[in-house]
């Protein structure tokens, strides 16, 4: 096999190589986050989205798996942002990034005040995109709220920023969000949360799958993956190039993980799959993606990071490696 290097990097935040756990998954407790600090495989540690108060989530069944994918409705559920905070101003050994969420804009900006008055220097991610909050809308589909909230956050947050967004289905919301966040010193996007408000539906018992909010929730995995690709190709043509995009979304195999990289994804998060596989699913990525490599003659990820091609008229596609076929 050829000299390769899986090496990877958000700004000046340097990685042993692209992967993450999508915020979320695995990562709500201290033993949660632990098996993450010890997952060798895993460059880097992203806590749940917390709150300002812990919250016990929604009711059971609030995660599902599905034979393409998963469905989840959790409502949040997190120990508060002090034990987060805590947590990762304690060197495990990898960088962290930690997710804040809030019910209200005021919520995440007392949260935000909290990490910047810390001593924390790791990387921040505001979540502006959870979908399982009865009553509450996801901020990223109010373009004019995010730029409010943005506005107030830069007004006193100094340490790196990055944020959660949602999927995008339109060019021109593809536009707009760009348009916005190129005019703030945002750190980097994570692409996609879960695609919001899907409903499953058992025929059996003629009945939904998880219990709050009438049976809707956020879907992941397979089925999602040519929307989270065509969000992080998306927005890494509009977003500035100095702005990091995290690929979420999707990802079951090495050539997934290719498949975020080709559209621009400087690291990628895994939810799902680790959900139904657990955390030895990275050490298959990292040596499925390596195989591919290898065969490539590519020896690090910026051989081939963006590089997506079209098709222009003579061209025909065929792959040997798509697993979204
Ligand atoms: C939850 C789900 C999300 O997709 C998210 O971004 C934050 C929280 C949840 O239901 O807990």
């Amino acid at each position: 096999m050829t000299n390769h290097t899986l090496q990877s990097s958000l700004g000046h935040y340097s990685f042993t190589s692209p992967f993450l756990n999508a915020s979320g998954i695995h990562c709500q407790t201290q033993a949660e986050l632990d098996d993450l600090a010890h997952c060798q495989a895993l460059a880097g540690i992203v806590t749940k989205s917390a709150t300002l108060s812990p919250r016990a989530g929604n009711e059971q069944p609030r995660y599902v798996d599905l034979a393409n994918g998963s469905i989840n409705a959790m409502g949040l559920p997190n120990l508060g942002y002090s034990f987060y905070l805590d947590y990762v101003q304690t060197d495990h050994g990898k960088p962290t990034i930690l997710s804040v969420s809030g019910l209200s804009q005021a919520e995440m900006l007392t949260v935000l005040r909290e990490i910047q008055h810390s001593g924390y220097q790791g990387l921040t991610e505001l979540n502006l995109s959870c979908p399982n909050l009865a009553g509450h809308p996801q901020l990223a589909y109010d373009f004019a709220a995010s730029k409010t909230l943005l506005t107030e956050v830069f007004r006193f947050f100094k340490k790196p920023l990055g944020v959660k967004l949602p999927p995008y289905f339109d060019l021109n919301h593809f536009g707009q969000i760009a348009n916005l966040l190129n005019c703030f010193p945002i750190h980097h996007v994570n692409t996609i949360n879960s695609v919001g408000n899907g409903l499953v539906v058992d025929i059996d018992t003629e009945t939904v799958v998880t219990k709050a909010k009438g049976g809707f929730g956020g879907l992941g995995g397979a089925m999602v993956l040519p929307t989270a690709l065509a969000n992080v190709r998306a927005l890494r043509q509009r977003l500035r190039p100095d702005i990091a995009i995290i690929g979420t979304g999707g990802v079951r195999s090495g050539a997934d993980v290719f498949a975020h990289i080709l559209c621009g994804a400087d690291m990628v998060s895994v939810g799902t799959q680790v959900m139904k596989e657990g955390l030895g699913v990275y050490d298959r990525l990292a040596a499925e993606l390596t195989a591919i490599m290898a065969d490539k003659q590519y020896t690090q990820l910026a051989d081939f990071r963006g590089q997506l091609k079209t098709l222009s008229a003579s061209q025909r596609s065929s792959s040997r490696w798509t697993s979204q076929s």
